[in-house]
């Protein structure tokens, strides 16, 4: 079943630009049109005011990249919540404002149980997407959608995280339709931007043995720095997660604007800090927040987009995607990362596709 690949998680990590594609599918075939999201659709996005999405570990990442794109696309307010802390707090529901859950297994008993909270506190509508049919999440949400990622058997989401940010994307295209935030020109932009996705996922796992060279540089390290602002912050957090849980290393992932209220003190030349700074309109601030490592003698790792004009030196190694992506740049990012833990597990020897202490599917508290 591994085919040419060694793990799993090596396999799922490239079957990517299909898996991404065939989710993509689902808007490109069948249009930016609420009925993707099940048949009281169109009735409840016409309704609703706000939105709340619970999830948990890497697909809690991907509800923090999905809020942007909601906010900016649909203008429609988002909050996202770790589905662990919102089940046990007041809360203050608002029947117009949609719960989504995301979670590739549908079986992660926090997030379920969040959501019958969450309806329980006078919520009425439920959207769940996941990548697994026949479970406990879609079966009790409102709407439904799936991501087409297909069986993912190592535990650390890979393809599952990359597919639910397609349709955290296509929702957002879809609402901000519905809202008349977006014409059809721009429709059709966001349309070709998911088109061009699977090509840029394939340019990104093309780096692969750039991104191998660095690993060495992780390997016997205790802790690294994950850096992102905007809309890559959350890929340094799901970087951060990923080295975590594949290597055993420590590491951390901060809004770059926060490393001079604290986290700055851990910077010498023992902290590699993996940054994650595509030209998004904010690299002028990441680059002044890279001088703040720089002059305390930290070892940076930047990936960037050929849209950036970082060039290499003496403790600074740089990784450019062949193109610059745009709204899509965080999925492409995520490759980057995958690959970087990927290849430091490696050296390490550490168990890839079945960390210690976790499981596949958290079906208990
Ligand atoms: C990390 C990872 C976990 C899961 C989390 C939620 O690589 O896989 O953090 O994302 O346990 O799982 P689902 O998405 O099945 O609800």
């Amino acid at each position: 079943e591994l085919g040419p690949y060694s793990h799993f998680m090596q396999k799922e990590i490239n079957e990517q630009p299909r898996a991404v594609s065939d989710t993509a599918e689902i808007f490109l075939d069948g249009g930016f049109i609420a009925e993707n999201f099940g048949e009281q659709a169109a009735q409840i996005f016409a309704e609703i005011n706000s939105i709340k999405i619970l999830a948990c570990g890497t697909s809690y990442y991907a509800a923090l990249t999905g809020k942007y794109w909601l906010e900016s696309i649909a203008k429609i307010r988002c909050d996202v919540e770790i589905a662990s802390e919102y089940r046990y707090r007041e809360v203050i529901a608002d029947p117009k404002e949609l719960i989504i859950t995301i979670s590739q297994s549908g079986e992660t008993l926090d997030t379920m149980e969040a959501l019958k909270y969450a309806m329980t506190q006078g919520h009425q509508y439920s959207l769940s997407i996941c990548n697994v049919m026949e479970s406990a999440l879609p079966r009790n949400s409102t709407l439904a959608i799936f991501t087409r990622a297909g069986a993912e058997i190592g535990v650390a989401s890979t393809k599952a995280f990359t597919t639910q940010l397609v349709v955290l994307f296509g929702l957002a295209v879809t609402l901000g339709i519905v809202r008349g935030q977006v014409d059809d020109e721009r429709a059709d932009g966001y349309a070709e931007d998911l088109r061009l996705l699977p090509g840029s996922i394939q340019h990104a796992l093309n780096l692969e043995p750039q991104l191998a060279t660095w690993a060495q540089s992780f390997a016997n390290k205790p802790s690294a720095l994950f850096l992102g602002r905007g809309i890559h912050y959350p890929i340094a957090l799901e970087g951060a997660l990923k080295l975590k849980e594949l290597t055993y290393i420590h590491a951390e992932a901060y809004p770059a604007g926060e490393l001079k209220h604290g986290p700055l003190a851990l910077v010498d030349e023992n902290m590699p800090v993996v940054v994650i700074s595509p030209n998004d309109g904010l690299l002028d601030k990441v680059k002044a927040n890279m001088q703040e490592v720089s002059a305390r003698g930290g070892e940076l790792f930047v990936l960037s987009d050929l849209d950036s004009d970082f060039t290499a030196s003496d403790g600074i190694h740089v990784i450019r995607t062949p193109r610059h992506i745009g709204i899509l740049s965080p999925i492409v990012h995520t490759i980057a990362v995958q690959l970087l833990s990927y290849h430091v597990a490696l050296v390490r020897g550490t168990d890839v596709d079945k960390p210690r202490n976790l499981a596949k599917s958290v079906t208990v508290e």
